[in-house]
């Protein structure tokens, strides 16, 4: 028998265990391995029931993901886990399936063949299938409506959301709950059930309901799947899935599944969130800094700056349990910011994410100041304040003052030089970028920015952290805007000029908005704050090269008080709900001002729109790239990829042609598409900073 699956006995039951560490997925080797202590068990006449059970500290948690990218690419396509599922319901002999840990995706289409299904009370069952674009592939959708129902089992299957072993019992996944000894308790169940006849999941049908208990169900689901997971095709692949098992018999059942998994593990948006979940993994890999890298502590911290952003990054320690001292220029700030956290606490209370309970214990874990004492306790700083050069290099001055040595002191500035802001102190190896995005609080990245003299300790300390605070922490370099705004940065260009050239704003954003963005450019403008840009751009006015095209709408908007959500107009206008509303005096204002510079006004395609504002991203991205500035590339990088780089360097070219230089070609992106190759095969050795 293969060494990830043994077949061990005790008395008169045998125990299949799977050690296939650390998660026990069904790789290759583990589905045989099962499938021979079924064939062994069968024939010991002394077996009269059977238990399987994970190894380690958890049972199946699901298929090995690997094998998805090898199926696509046309390596391995086996039988599939169907066989083996057949032979463990068909198998004389009752078999106990006993879940610790995670049974998920591939792990519960396992456990819901077996005869009966038993848990620890903190184990957790889910399809999170969806969430990499597919849907169970192994008769999930087929088995279990027949043990959980149909509503129950299109939630499951559409939403992909794990549910907790209380729920599973009272739905029917399991049939018992056992505290204690999960092994002992299952075999106890195994002598119980054995020599009675063995229940097949495949053949009941006392749950799958009649069709007009089931057609609100299905419609419901789809309406919610359409407007929660807008253009996904997998959440609807999963109800049409669980629908085929009400309507059909479990075989055609599975054919339909079969047919509907296929076509979601070929599409391109189960090839995109697969390389999204194998990308945020990555993301933790840094070549110059090993996995050893010993870390400093962080206990507690001190955030200077109340504001937008210091007040939500309170709140992202807080949510990890970690103190907080805040600190403001006076009492009226200090106010207005603790003011703000409690009104998105109770937003949260509200919405039903947090306890009132929870949310108070958080509150006590933020202490208010309006002085540097007590900073020399903190384990960590992070700056917060208003975005200006000088200011930052007085607050870390006065850092380096008060902090202990071995402070880590990091900065939350969205486009200043982290090595400037060093430079105020006495201390390089400690000052670190941590660039949180807005609103702090909910937004998954954070940049993690490296100056030239950042110690591995503290990069590899804030690496660590941002796991701890539930984020994706993204080590970059420090250039102008980081990454994640120096590529934001030609993408709203274009969208400005495209609207300078006669497109409409809600043409502009709804074509972003279809192509799959979670807003358009412009709105998501107005969410942020135009003049947050606006000040920046005059920042930075003086290295503007002479003679090329500026995007001037957003600058002359700001002129007029129209910041965008926060003052009630920018784009758009917004009544009392902060709901978008078009504003025709904007279309004629950007006329007006077109006409002054002369632009010429033309009628321009959805296509033309979406293919500016992403390949400016594209375009952007390469130059990072190559410069180092990054490691790896991300989405729209594999998006270009997608598209094929030649046809997007030739595209480029166009535009080059008719906007100038600043369309130039990437020089990364003209040699990869001229070589045929993609931004995926591009390995240079880099360390994200240059
Ligand atoms: P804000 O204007 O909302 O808040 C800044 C706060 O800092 C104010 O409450 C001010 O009273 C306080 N402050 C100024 N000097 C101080 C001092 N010496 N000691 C203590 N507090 C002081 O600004 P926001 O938007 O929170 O920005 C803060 C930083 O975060 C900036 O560097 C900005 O570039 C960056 N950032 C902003 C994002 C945004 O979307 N607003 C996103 C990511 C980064």
């Amino acid at each position: 028998m293969s060494d990830l699956v043994q077949l061990t006995k005790d008395n008169d039951v045998a125990i299949i265990t799977i050690n296939n560490p650390p998660v026990n997925a069904l790789s290759p080797g583990v589905p045989e391995g099962i499938a021979e202590a079924i064939e062994q068990l069968q024939k010991d006449g002394d077996i009269q029931a059977a238990v399987l059970i994970g190894g380690g500290r958890t049972f199946v948690a699901g298929a090995d993901i690997k094998e998805f990218g090898k199926m696509t690419a046309g390596k391995s396509r086996g039988p599939g886990l169907l066989p083996l599922l057949l032979k463990i319901e068909d198998c004389r002999k009752p078999l106990v399936m006993a879940i610790h840990g995670t049974a998920f995706g591939g792990g519960l289409e396992l456990a819901m063949a077996g005869h009966y299904r038993v848990a620890v009370p903190n184990a957790q069952v889910g399809q999170p299938e969806v969430k990499l674009g597919l849907i169970p592939g192994a008769a999930g959708t087929q088995r279990l409506p027949r043990l959980a129902g149909v509503a129950k089992a299109v939630e499951m299957c559409a939403e992909g959301n794990p549910i907790k072993a209380q729920d599973a019992l009272q739905a029917g996944i399991l049939d018992r709950l056992i505290d204690g000894d999960l092994l002992s308790g299952a075999v106890a169940f195994a002598r119980e059930v054995a020599g009675k006849p063995a229940p097949k999941t495949c053949e009941r049908k006392d749950k799958l309901g009649a069709p007009e208990q089931n057609a609100p169900i299905f419609a419901a689901a789809r309406e919610a799947a359409r407007k929660k997971q807008r253009g996904m095709m997998a959440p609807l692949a999963a109800i049409d899935a669980v629908e085929a098992a009400t309507k059909l018999s479990f075989e055609e059942g599975c054919q339909i599944e079969q047919k509907l998994f296929l076509e979601c593990l070929f599409s391109d948006q189960s090839r995109a969130l697969i390389h999204v979940f194998f990308g945020e993994r990555e993301v933790a890999r840094i070549p110059d800094i090993p996995k050893e890298t010993s870390v400093l502590p962080v206990n507690n911290v001190a955030i200077v700056g109340a504001g937008t952003m210091g007040g939500g990054i309170a709140m992202v320690f807080a949510n990890a349990g970690i103190p907080v001292l805040l600190k403001e220029v006076d009492r009226a700030a200090l106010d207005r910011g603790l003011a703000n956290i409690q009104k998105n606490y109770a937003n949260s209370v509200k919405r039903g994410r947090f306890t009132q309970q929870y949310i108070d214990e958080r509150l006590k874990l933020i202490e208010p100041t309006l002085s540097f004492d007590g900073f020399s306790g903190v384990d960590m700083v992070v700056e917060a304040v208003f975005e200006g050069m000088a200011l930052k290099k007085e607050v870390f001055a006065e850092l380096d003052r008060v902090c202990r040595p071995g402070t880590i002191l990091a900065t939350n500035t969205s486009t200043l030089s982290i090595d400037e802001i060093a430079s105020a102190t006495s201390r390089l190896p400690s000052v670190i970028g941590t660039h949180f995005f807005s609103p702090a609080n909910v937004m998954r990245l954070l940049e993690i920015v490296r100056g030239q003299a950042t110690s591995k300790e503290v990069i590899a300390t804030c690496m660590q952290l941002s796991k701890r605070l539930g984020k994706i922490g993204v080590l970059v370099g420090n250039c102008t805007g980081f990454v994640g705004n120096r590529m934001f940065g030609p993408y709203r260009r274009e969208a400005q000029f495209l609207v300078e050239e006669g497109a409409g704003v809600e043409a502009v954003d709804k074509a972003l908005y279809d192509f799959g963005m979670a807003m358009g450019p412009l709105a998501t403008g107005d969410l942020a704050g135009l003049d947050v840009g606006w000040r920046i751009r005059k920042e930075y006015r003086h290295l503007q090269k002479p003679g090329i095209r500026q995007p001037f709408a957003e600058d002359k908007l700001c002129e007029l008080g129209r910041y965008g959500q926060k003052t009630g107009v920018g784009w758009y206008k917004y009544d009392e709900q902060r709901r978008a509303l078009p504003d025709p005096e904007v279309t004629q204002l950007v006329r007006k001002w077109a006409a002054e510079a002369g632009i010429p006004q033309r009628q321009i395609s959805a296509e033309e729109i979406v293919d500016r504002c992403l390949y400016a991203l594209v375009n952007e991205g390469a130059r990072i790239l190559e410069e180092g500035y990054a490691l790896r590339g991300g989405g729209p990088m594999w998006y270009a990829d997608t598209v094929g780089l030649k046809t997007v360097y030739e595209r480029i070219r166009e535009f080059e042609k008719r906007h100038d230089e600043i369309w130039a070609p990437a020089p990364l992106l003209k040699q990869l598409a001229e070589q045929g190759r993609a931004f995926a095969e591009f390995n240079k050795p880099r360390t994200a900073t240059a």
